[in-house]
Formats: structure tokens, sequence, C-alpha cells
């Protein structure tokens, strides 16, 4: 159905699900915005670097070469980092076309109409509400190995989520009932939020100094202790989940880890399926660079400024990760990384105190600043979205004095800080990625569809050899989706989540939605 175009009529039936606002809609409604056009090249390539940078090198990294990839995880860094190009490509084109502050909420409002728009809504809660809460879990193993140095002990059990085993030298010492500090931490930015402390530009650059130089310090000091035994060998040899257990060649192998992969049961630890298995966990380290995307009505020249703001910030990304990788693994072997502060122990390992403390210290200001970046973007989303009335307006009601949406932002907080109390680092991190991938495939898939609908809009930045590289990006996208689908309680979740996610559509916001009222 041809969806219809920034209709000033009352929608009605079927038509509502595919409404859509125009491209000139978007741009008068952020021309009345009022934020200042004031961000420079560099300062997108920061703030994407500065949202990157997180739970993702700093502890996922560690849990997946332990329990899926083993060294081949700098493999595993190159296949997230290839797919995340193409998926970049695309973000820049239509960042660069519709500079505006809703990312993808608002693309697939543009393109697709009022239901995708409301569905990328739902991904984008898991995308940076619920990585949010992840990254505080992995701020929490940092800080209590840090408070470890200096002598204090938090109880074990107060510092992961019910049900999690906590580990001393291999050994399990207690079994979490919640996660104290990273309540702590959610807490604390949900405040500052409401207070209206949100980061700015020039703090943002100086956490980014700091986090990148800790990055840079530990590849350049680290690469004179690896070991080269350790990388050997590079995929070790799968161990297939019960009841099959016997070892295939190399070519059926890959067939059979495909075929897993796309019928959700990657399983496999190693091997070709741990490869992939590896790649989908990590991918939570990429998520980051489509926010520059969120920042497209403050930056001076989105046309020139965006792609090089997403592209740039990727890339840069990508070459520490698989630097970082390489060294860790060639550190510390690949079995003994399953810890909440990998890149400290490997540190530790190397005889070298003051320096992971310098990381510890390094890695907690960088995450905190994630989780602030991240929260932020959840609340302004609910933001946007309760302005076009497809939420209660109390969401997008704004404090007399500190000027900033307090509700949405104190519903958003205590949301995410009982998630971060109280779920698995590896269940949040999980479901982060699959509403991550979902809403990144959807995005690959928002450009194909204006190419065809619009294919006058002007476009400053061209994904190049289109349509190859949004369908290369989607696919990709599904692929790993469909590897994180093999755990039960991911899918599940998911799953349920989105059709009570569609229900609440529904029942509320088609109902309410401005652009079907004739409001918008
Ligand atoms: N990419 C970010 C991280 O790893 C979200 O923490």
């Amino acid at each position: 159905m041809k969806p219809a175009q920034g209709s000033t009529l009352r929608a009605t039936g079927l038509h509502r699900l595919f409404l859509r606002k125009s491209v000139a809609q978007m741009q008068v409604e952020q021309a009345k915005g009022e934020l200042k056009r004031s961000l420079s090249a560099l300062n997108l390539i920061s703030l994407g670097i500065g949202c990157i940078i997180g739970t993702g090198i700093f502890v996922l990294t560690g849990r997946a070469a332990a329990e899926f990839a083993g060294p081949g995880i700098t493999i595993s860094f190159v296949i997230t980092g290839t797919l995340c190009a193409f998926v970049a490509l695309c973000y820049a084109e239509l960042a660069a076309a519709l500079p505006v502050s809703g990312s993808a909420y608002s693309y697939s409002y543009a393109s697709m109409g009022e239901i995708a728009a409301w569905v990328m809504g739902l991904l984008l809660v898991l995308e940076y509400g619920l990585a949010a809460s992840t990254v505080a879990v992995g701020w929490s193993g940092y800080f209590v190995s840090l408070l470890k140095d200096i002598g204090i002990h938090i109880p074990p059990a107060l510092t992961a989520a019910p049900g999690v085993a906590i580990k001393e030298a291999g050994v399990v010492v207690a079994t979490g009932i919640v996660n104290l500090p990273a309540i702590l931490v959610v807490a604390t930015v949900t405040t500052l939020l409401v207070i209206g402390v949100s980061e700015s530009a020039k703090v943002n650059n100086i956490i980014v100094i700091v986090k990148v130089s800790v990055v840079i310090a530990f590849i350049a000091i680290g690469m004179f202790y690896v070991n080269t035994d350790n990388w050997t060998p590079m995929i070790p040899a799968e161990i297939p989940p019960p009841p099959e257990g016997t070892p295939r060649g190399f070519w059926p192998d890959i067939w059979r880890a495909l075929i897993d992969v796309v019928t959700a049961n990657n399983t496999s630890r190693y091997g070709i399926g741990g490869l992939i298995g590896g790649a989908a966990t990590i991918f939570f380290a990429y998520i980051g660079f489509e926010a520059v995307s969120t920042a497209g009505a403050e930056s001076k020249n989105p046309a020139r400024d965006m792609p090089i703001g997403i592209l740039g910030s990727l890339l840069i990304c990508t070459v520490l990760y698989i630097l970082t990788s390489a060294v860790l693994v060639g550190i510390v072997p690949y079995t003994e990384l399953n810890d909440p502060a990998p890149i400290a122990k490997a540190v530790n390992m190397i005889g070298l105190p003051w320096f992971a403390v310098v990381v510890k210290i390094g890695a907690i200001a960088g995450l905190s600043s994630v989780v602030l970046v991240l929260l932020y973007g959840q609340t302004r989303i609910f933001y946007t979205m309760a302005s076009d009335g497809m939420l209660p307006p109390a969401l997008a009601r704004v404090h007399p004095k500190f000027r900033t949406p307090w509700i949405n932002t104190l519903i958003v907080g205590v949301c995410a800080t009982g998630a971060a109390g109280f779920t698995s680092l590896e269940s949040l991190s999980n479901l982060t990625n699959v509403g991550s991938l979902a809403a990144f495939a959807i995005v690959c898939i928002t450009v194909l569809y204006l190419r065809h609908t619009s294919p006058d809009m002007k476009r400053p930045f061209r994904a190049p050899f289109s349509p190859v590289t949004p369908v290369i990006g989607a696919l990709m996208c599904l692929f790993l989706l469909m590897s994180l689908m093999s755990h039960a309680a991911t899918r599940n979740f998911f799953l349920i989540y989105l059709a009570v996610g569609i229900g609440v559509y529904f029942a509320y916001g088609i109902r309410h939605s401005k652009l079907a009222k004739g409001e918008g």
C-alpha cells in the first residue's frame, strides 16, 4: 500500500498504519525546535567514539573469547566491523538527507509509516534503554575491582544479579542477589538528567581522550607481553552441542555452522559456530556510531559532517578493537577470560599494578559517560514519540525549573535501574543486541525503500553500490540476529516484548497519533 504522506485529513482504517510524515514537515518541526547548530565534524566523531567504546570492549570481549570464539575473537571483531560498515553507510545516507533528532524512529516515520516508526521505537528502547543497563553492569565490574584494590570489599552477593555465579580465581564464591553498584550508577545518572546536567561537547571530548588513551596504552604496552602461543589455535576445535558431538571436516563444519545460525540453533562453542556466536556477542561493542545521527539537528553542516562523524568514529573504533582483542588474547589464555574486568586482568598478569588502576579509572569514567549518553538518548526518543502523540503527553512534559522531560526521565531511570540491578550481563547484552540488529536491518531497508519511492530526494551522501550495500547490511544483521535467537530466553522475551508493544500501539498510539488526527 502506498503510504499517505503528511496527511492533514483524519486518516481511517488501514491507512492509519502507513501514514508517514513528509520530509518538509520534519524540517519545519526541527526549525521550531530551537536547537543550536554548534557541532563540528570533530565533535561528531567524538560523540560517536564516546558512545561506542564501553562495556563491549572492556567486558564482553573477555566472555566472547572464553565462551565462543577463543583467540578467533579478533576475526569476530572483523566480521562485526564489516557488518557495521555496511549499516553505517546507510545511516550516513539518511542522516545527511534527514538531519533530525529522532534518528531511526524519524526515518521510519518518513518512509514506511507510523506502524514501522512504532516498531522502531520499541527496538530503540532495547538499543538505548536496555543498553544503558548493560553498560552499568560492566561499570559495576570495574568499580568493584577498583574498590578491592584500595581495600574495600563489597559482599560478592551484592555485586551481581540474582542467580549469577560469582567466581574468584576460578572458584565460585557466591551467588548474586542484587547488583548494587549498577543500581547506584544508573540512579546517579538519572538524577543528573532530571536536574539537567546532560553532557556537554567539551566534557565528552575530555572523557573520549581519557578512554582512547587507555585503550591505546593497553595496545602499545600490552603488545610487548603477548605470548604468541596463546594465539594458536586461532580457531579452537568446536565443542558441538549435545547430543551430536562428533567433530566434522572443515567444509561441512562451515555449512553446518551456517545452517545452525539461520535456523536459530547456533549453540556451539568455538569452531566456526563459535566465531559467529562471538561476532554476535561483541556486536554490542559497536553500538553507538548511529547515535551520531541523533545530533543531526545540532550539526553545523550535516550534509558533509554526518557521514564523517558516523563513518569516522566507526573506523577508529574498529581498528582499536581489532588490536585490543588481539593483544588481550595474546596475554591471557582465552579460557581464563570470563572475568568482569578482563582488560584489568591482563594488565595485572603482566605485572603492572599501577597501570591496572589507571585502566580501571579510565574504564569507570568512560562507561559512566556511555550510560549517560544512552539514557539521555532514550528519554529524547520517548519525548519525540510523546510529542507525536504516540505516547502519553506526560512523557513530553518539561519541568518548569530544570527544563528537562523529568517524568519521562524518572520512568526510564527506574526501569533501567531495575534491569541493571536484577538482570545478568549476558541476558541484557543479548537483548540489546537483538533489538539493535533488528533496528539496523530496518534502517538498511529504509534506504532501499526511499531510493525506490523518493528517487529525487536530495541526498548529500549516497551509500555506494546500492542496492548491494543496504541488502548485504540487512542480511548480515538478520544473520547475527538469528545466531542470538538460539538462546531460548532471548528469543522468547524478544518476541513477547514485540507482541505486547504492538498491542500497546493498537490500544493507545493509533488513537492518539497527532498525524492520524490531522494535527501533524
Ligand atoms: N558500544 C557501547 C559499549 O560497548 C554501547 O558499551
